[in-house]
């Protein structure tokens, strides 16, 4: 009886578990390196130049480096430091983002890097104002969700690079 009331209660868990993250449930649905040779990457593709692609996965290593800069920081209740790191992050990075590529990217990746974009900007101004860690750790991982959801729908092609 016990045993069984266990595993029923581990059944629940592992299913409240895949229920809160359909998208890894989605992803990790292949067992074993036979079935990796037939995996597919079916997310939406943008078609960039090499170098448009590079400029992209500077920006990408720099959201993850902040990232990091912030965790650290508010392990150690430093808001200021967060503040610092989340600035060059906003908004107006973007003005360095070339008018022919953004031409390129589809309006669904734009809202998602808008959303990041200005939750950089929104978690400065509130580190600095409020101090409050627990805040902005909330904030944190709000921003975070919007990595994730991007990153589940979108990969680069890469084209060949147009002459000059
Ligand atoms: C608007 C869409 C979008 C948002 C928002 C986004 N990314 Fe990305 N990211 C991408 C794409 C597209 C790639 C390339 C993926 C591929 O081709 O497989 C990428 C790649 C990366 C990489 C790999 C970089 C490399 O050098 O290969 C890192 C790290 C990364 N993102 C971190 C982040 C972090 C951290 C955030 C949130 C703060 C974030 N990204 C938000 C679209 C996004």
């Amino acid at each position: 009886m016990m045993k069984q009331g266990k595993r029923l209660f581990m059944g629940a868990v592992l299913a409240s578990v895949f229920a809160a993250a359909p998208a890894l449930a989605h992803e990790e649905h292949s067992h074993g390196a036979a079935d990796h040779a037939n995996l597919t990457d079916d997310r939406k593709a943008l078609k960039l130049e090499p170098s448009e692609r590079a400029m992209l996965l500077i920006e990408m290593r720099q959201f993850l480096n902040g990232i990091q800069v912030m965790t650290e920081s508010l392990s150690r209740d430093d808001l200021k430091a967060v503040a610092n790191a989340a600035k060059p992050l906003g908004r107006a990075a973007m003005h360095e983002v070339p008018d022919s590529m953004k031409a390129k990217l589809p309006k669904e990746f734009k809202q998602f890097a808008l959303a990041v974009h200005g939750g950089f900007d929104q978690i400065a101004m509130d580190a600095e104002s409020l101090g409050d860690t627990k805040h902005t750790q909330k904030q944190v991982a709000d921003l975070l969700k919007n990595c994730v959801s991007c990153h589940n729908t979108f990969q680069i092609q890469v084209l060949p690079e147009k002459k000059q």
